[in-house]
C-alpha cells in the first residue's frame, strides 16, 4: 500500500522538542503548497472518506492521538498516530478514513497541492472503479 510511517528529525534538548520539515527533503519529497490542521474534533466524529487523484500528503499527529484507516481497494490497514515524532506519508490513490480522535488531537497536514475539490474521489464505489482502471 502506498503509505509510509516515518521517523521525523527532532532537535530535542533539555528545553523540549522541535521538528523542522522542509520541502524536497527525505521527509517531504514534494513542493509544499498547502498546510492545514484538524483540531477540536467532536467526540465520535469520523473524517476523510476520500482518496485523491494527485495529492501527496504528510500527516503528523502533533498532539493527542487518532487512527488512520488506509485502503487501496484490496486491503485495509489501520495506523495509530500518537506522536509528534512520526509522520504518515500517504500517496494520492489511497482511500483514507480518520477516526478515534482524542479531544486534544491535532493533525497537521503538509500537502503537495492547493485545495482542489476536483482532486477528490469521495465515493468509494467510484474510487474502486477509478483505481481498477489505472
Ligand atoms: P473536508 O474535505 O470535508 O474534510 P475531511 O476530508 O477531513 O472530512 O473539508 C472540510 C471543509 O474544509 C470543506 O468545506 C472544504 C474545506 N477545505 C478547504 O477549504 N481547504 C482545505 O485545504 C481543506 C482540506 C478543506
Amino acid at each position: 500500500m502506498d503509505y509510509r510511517l516515518i521517523d521525523l528529525p527532532s532537535h530535542n534538548d533539555e528545553r523540549g522538542g522541535l521538528v523542522a520539515l522542509e520541502a524536497w527533503s527525505e521527509w517531504v519529497p514534494f513542493e509544499i503548497k498547502r498546510v492545514y490542521y484538524l483540531f477540536a474534533t467532536a467526540q465520535g466524529v469520523e473524517r476523510g472518506f476520500h482518496a485523491h487523484r494527485k495529492l501527496q500528503q504528510l500527516c503528523i499527529c502533533v498532539s493527542g492521538s487518532c487512527d488512520f484507516v488506509l485502503d487501496n481497494g484490496q486491503s485495509r490497514e489501520t495506523v495509530h498516530l500518537n506522536s509528534p515524532l512520526k509522520g504518515l506519508r500517504i500517496g494520492n490513490s489511497v482511500w483514507r478514513e480518520m477516526k478515534n480522535f482524542t479531544p486534544d488531537c491535532v493533525i497537521l497536514v503538509i500537502a503537495s497541492e492547493h485545495y482542489d475539490e476536483a482532486d477528490y474521489i469521495r465515493d468509494y464505489q467510484k474510487y474502486l472503479s477509478e483505481i481498477n482502471h489505472i
